[in-house]
């Protein structure tokens, strides 16, 4: 306080919305990684905050093609630290993999720099995760979740656990990380033998321990207070940019639960996951695929099982990038988007994929769900309520041309115009990008899109 007794006028350097944000607006796969890539040039530190080695984000650049699972995709750029936040579950087997690769391929991995407090995702949760799936299926007769298999959801549960849970900070504490060790053993045990009865080296405590400890000395100089490195940039200045893993509708909390994830995959994972405060995030860049694809179980209202969604798996090359799996495809759902949108506060959209619609002779949109013979226009993210709601369309001429040489909206047929449009106008968030291939080049951007809105 000044002498006077007088308070010094409050200032609001500290809450500046400096920062940027990337986020899945549906069931993943969205060309988060890609768009991420893009964006990263100007920003300090790329940050991952949520999610695990179940993200699969591929980034191609003069038609190399890069797969990233737990590092920011804003590694490829030099210049920036690519940072793994607390509200992240490491794998540090995988880490330590895909550090060796990206550093074969060229890319300078120096800056990769994970939270002391980020969980760690022990072999027991990767033998829980596909143990809990097969007794589901296969004893129970339960629809499975169709996980990635990558012990995301037990490490998650260890973390909200709390009492023997590992941090990657306690791969550095030797007593400490036994006890916690010996702890999870105890309760996983009984779990894995009823379960997985083959599991073997998965419960071997020394095993694990020692395995732990050589993760910990290969790791140990990128082990930091990363929310503390965060605010340290933030206070000189600096701009960060958020990459969201999975997506919307697989937010444990506002997805299509139990059909989900294991963490607040929209941008309200974002402070949280960070420790950076919400207000500091200014733009909330929502990524949208110009159809709708979904890996695993679960309700998808516009789901196609015919030869036009096997034609857009072919021609998008809709294989998951972490499990291979194939991906299920449908019409884009303009009920979901809206809904997506205005939960993340997006403040503009990417159109990403849109090239792989061309060749077909009409376009659907989803427009609204029918109910009980009751037409809304809301989403539900209740799972049940999802299974039974029928779809709405509209349809909208296709467009023939090949999308993958145009580089402004000029270019574009006006039949894609005119869909672009559509979806704009439903979404309620301008569209400032738009994909017409996987390539970093083959994007149109924010100042040529302008105004699309109000063609056709
Ligand atoms: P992410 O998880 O959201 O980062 O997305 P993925 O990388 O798992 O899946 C998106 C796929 O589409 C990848 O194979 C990308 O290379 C590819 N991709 C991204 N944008 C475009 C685009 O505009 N057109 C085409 N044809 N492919 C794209
Ligand atoms: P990116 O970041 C697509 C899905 C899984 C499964 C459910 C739960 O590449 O967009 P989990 O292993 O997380 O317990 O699986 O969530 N899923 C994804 N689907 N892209 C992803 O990530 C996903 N991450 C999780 O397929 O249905
Ligand atoms: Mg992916």
């Amino acid at each position: 306080m000044p002498a006077s007794g007088q308070q010094s006028p409050v200032s609001t350097n500290h809450v500046k919305p400096s920062c940027s944000a990337v986020v899945g607006l549906q069931w993943g796969d969205e060309g988060k990684g890609k768009v991420v890539d893009l964006l990263a040039p100007g920003h300090a530190a790329i940050v991952r905050y949520n999610g695990g080695a179940n993200a699969g984000h591929s980034v191609v650049v003069g038609g190399k093609r890069f797969a990233l699972h737990l590092v920011p995709s804003g590694v490829l750029r030099p210049g920036s630290r690519s940072i793994i936040g607390n509200g992240v579950v490491v794998d540090p087997e995988q880490l330590l993999k895909e550090l060796t690769t990206l550093s074969e391929q060229g890319i300078d991995c120096s800056q990769v720099l994970v939270s002391d407090r980020a969980h760690v995702v022990m072999p027991y949760h990767k033998a829980e995760d596909a143990a809990r799936e097969r007794a589901l299926a296969e004893s129970l007769g339960i629809s499975a979740v169709g996980t990635t298999g990558r012990g995301i959801g037990p490490a998650y549960a260890e973390k909200v656990q709390r009492s023997s849970a590992v941090r990657m900070g306690d791969l550095l504490r030797p007593d400490w990380l036994r006890e916690r060790i010996r702890a999870a053993l105890a309760f996983k045990r009984p779990v894995l033998e009823r379960w997985a009865p083959d599991v073997t080296d998965a419960l071997d405590e020394e095993l694990l321990y020692e395995t732990a400890i050589g993760w910990g000395e290969k790791l140990r100089d990128r082990i930091v207070d990363t929310t503390r490195l965060l605010h340290e940039h933030l206070d000189a200045g600096d701009r960060l940019l958020f990459e969201g893993a999975n997506a919307t509708l697989l937010d444990v909390d506002h997805g299509t639960y139990p059909f989900v994830t294991s963490s607040n995959a929209s941008a309200l994972g974002i402070a949280a996951g960070s420790g950076v405060p919400s207000q500091r995030i200014g733009r909330i860049v929502g990524i949208a695929k110009a159809y709708q694809t979904r890996v695993g179980a679960g309700p998808m209202p516009t789901e196609l099982t015919d030869a036009i969604g096997d034609r857009i798996r072919e021609r998008g090359r809709e294989y998951g990038t972490t499990t291979g799996r194939p991906r299920r495809i449908g019409w884009l759902d303009l009920v979901a988007l809206r809904y997506s949108t205005q939960l993340n506060g997006v403040t503009e959209i990417a159109l990403t994929l849109l090239d792989v619609l061309g060749g077909l002779d009409e376009l659907k949109l989803c427009t609204s769900y029918e109910i009980n013979g009751e037409r809304v226009s809301h989403f539900t993210p209740d799972a049940c309520t999802l299974e039974s709601v029928m779809p709405i369309y509209q349809t909208l001429p296709g467009f023939a041309e090949d999308l993958g040489e145009c580089r402004s909206v000029d270019e574009l047929p006006s039949a894609a115009k005119a869909y672009i449009a559509r979806i704009e106008d439903a979404a309620g968030a301008p569209i400032t990008m738009i994909g017409v291939g996987p390539d970093r080049e083959q994007t149109i951007l924010a100042d040529q899109v302008s105004g699309v809105g109000s063609v056709g």
